[in-house]
């Protein structure tokens, strides 16, 4: 045993490839698609239920979930609407953490998913008994996890983060005098350390999905598009990165499409991504960011492919059945409330701040 495998949480914690499935969406014809679609809309109205959907998700959950008064955005934007909206069901389509951060803010809301198979490898990657371990190994440190953690990690962290938040909620902490404990992450946590200069050990996860994003073969597809702007979600690598003109949460990747002024946008995130960068800069051109070359070993490419076990026909079922409601222990949800609820108040706090919107 070396000495990163004596102290808990130090060595790889990314999931073997045999855990990664397929990335597989859902084939219809367009009969079928419209009927899925009339009986689920049908089926929200009913139920006073609303659809929840990520960005990465399948482009028909999307245009559902706009055109039913749900909602499509971010890990953190979900939480926000989940806990705020008076619906008694909520549909979350995305994975399993984003299911369980919904019942955990709204125990007396009915919260379903499409699939409860679906979830992260980051999740995968940090066992609640294995990380409680890491977290003991350093008393002295506040424990910050990433949004894309089981309930049960959550309950054992002082702070829940997403990407969209996390550079200021460590600086806040670091201004406290705090050291910081991450997880799951390592990739994220190296990016925030580089960003904030704050004293962090991490947890080495990874996401199977940005991690295949290669720098080499990036280096070369700038070259031939040289006015394309490089959008990067900070799960990726450094070697990623550090050629991005804009890391950040998938809100603010959509958001850059809008700002920027250029024509071409180079993207490593998932490509589900491209429904809404699409619509929001309809005459833009989006590109994949490299996954391939000789260095090549993804089996889901730019597609997560728990995101993409998301689809009409399931969603349709677990309406008209009831089937894959979201069940939380009292104890952990109990516990993992209070750093949610830390991060919805920090958010609401900047929010405030920045945009002077008193009805965040
Ligand atoms: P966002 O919080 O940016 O939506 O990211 C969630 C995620 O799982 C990215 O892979
Ligand atoms: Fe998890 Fe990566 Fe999928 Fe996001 S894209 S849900 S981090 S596996």
């Amino acid at each position: 045993m070396n000495i990163a495998q004596q102290i808990p949480g130090l060595f790889d914690r990314r999931i073997p490839k045999s855990k990664v499935p397929e990335t597989r969406s859902e084939v219809l014809d367009s009969e079928e698609r419209a009927l899925l679609i009339e009986r689920i809309t049908y089926q929200l109205k009913v139920q006073d239920a609303v659809l929840v959907a990520h960005y990465y998700t399948d482009p028909d959950l999307q245009m559902l979930a706009e055109e039913t008064g749900g909602h499509v955005s971010d890990s953190l934007d979900m939480a926000r609407f989940g806990h705020e909206t008076s619906a008694t069901t909520v549909v979350v389509a995305g994975v399993r953490f984003m299911g369980e951060t919904a019942k955990i803010l709204n125990p007396e809301k009915r919260v379903l998913m499409p699939d409860l198979e679906a979830t992260c490898s980051l999740d995968l990657g940090c066992p609640a008994d294995e990380f409680n371990d890491f977290c003991n190994a350093h008393p002295d440190r506040t424990v910050v996890v990433y949004a894309n953690t089981s309930a049960a990690v959550k309950a054992r962290a002082d702070w829940v983060v997403t990407s969209g938040i996390a550079a200021d909620i460590i600086r806040f902490l670091a201004n406290r005098g705090e050291k910081i404990l991450w997880a799951p992450d390592k990739y994220l946590g190296q990016y925030l350390q580089s960003e904030t200069g704050v004293d962090m050990v991490l947890w080495q996860g990874a996401c199977v999905v940005h991690e295949e994003f290669k720098g080499k073969e990036l280096m070369a597809m700038r070259a031939e598009y040289p006015d394309a702007k490089v959008l990067v979600h900070p799960e990726s690598p450094p070697s990623v990165v550090s050629q991005a003109d804009v890391v950040g949460s998938t809100t603010a990747l959509i958001n850059a499409v809008k700002t920027f002024d250029a024509d071409q946008f180079i993207v490593a995130t998932d490509k589900g991504i491209f429904y809404k960068m699409q619509k929001a800069a309809p005459d833009k051109l989006f590109l994949e960011a490299p996954t391939s070359g000789r260095s090549a070993t993804c089996k889901s490419c730019a597609h997560c492919p728990w995101m993409a076990m998301n689809g009409l026909r399931k969603l349709a079922d677990v309406l008209e059945t009831g089937a894959n409601e979201i069940i939380l222990d009292a104890a952990i949800r109990s516990k993992a409330i209070v750093p949610i609820t830390r991060l919805l108040d920090f958010a609401a706090a900047r929010d405030t701040v920045v945009f002077g919107n008193n009805d965040a």
